[in-house]
C-alpha cells in the first residue's frame, strides 16, 4: 500500500508560482523537491520535480528568489533553460534535449500529497546543509 504525505494545497502553489520541500529519497540522501503549478487541462494542476538543474548541479529553486517561472517554464538561474512546468522536459540552452526527475503526487479535493514510494517526507523548504552552491556562479549574466 502507497503511504501519502499532505504535502500543501493547490492553491498555494498557485498563488506563491512555487513550493519547496525536502524528502529522504531510497538512498538515504536528502533531497529538495520543488512544486511548481502546470497550466495544461490535460494534466494535473501541480507537478513536482527534483530541485536539480540537468545540466550541472544546480538548485531551480532557491531561498532568496524562489523559482523563476516563465512561459508555463522554470527557468534556471545558471544559465537560463527553461523546463517546461508540466512535463519537466527542457529544449533550450544548456539543458536541451533532458528532463527533469519527477516525483509522484496525488492531488485530491485541492490538496497535494507526495505518494512516492522513493521518497520520505522531511520538512517544509530546503535541506539542512552548507554547501554553497544555491546561487549561479559569477559568470552567469542573467537578470530577472
Ligand atoms: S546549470 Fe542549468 S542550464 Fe546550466
Amino acid at each position: 500500500m502507497t503511504t501519502r504525505y499532505r504535502l500543501t494545497s493547490v492553491e498555494t502553489v498557485q498563488q506563491d508560482g512555487s513550493w519547496l520541500f525536502t524528502a529522504r529519497n531510497g538512498r538515504g540522501e536528502d533531497t529538495e523537491v520543488l512544486l511548481v503549478p502546470c497550466e495544461s487541462e490535460a494534466k494535473p494542476p501541480v507537478e513536482a520535480w527534483v530541485n536539480r538543474c540537468t545540466h550541472e548541479n544546480q538548485r531551480l529553486y532557491r531561498e532568496d528568489i524562489g523559482a523563476v517561472m516563465r512561459d508555463g517554464g522554470v527557468v534556471c538561474p545558471k544559465h537560463g533553460s527553461i523546463f517546461d512546468a508540466c512535463s519537466g522536459y527542457c529544449d533550450n540552452g544548456e539543458a536541451a534535449d533532458s528532463t527533469l526527475l519527477s516525483v509522484d503526487l496525488e492531488i485530491e479535493d485541492g490538496q497535494v500529497y507526495l505518494i512516492d514510494e522513493d521518497m520520505t517526507y522531511l520538512r517544509d523548504g530546503p535541506a539542512d546543509d552548507d554547501d554553497d552552491d544555491d546561487g549561479p556562479q559569477s559568470t552567469s549574466h542573467l537578470q530577472f
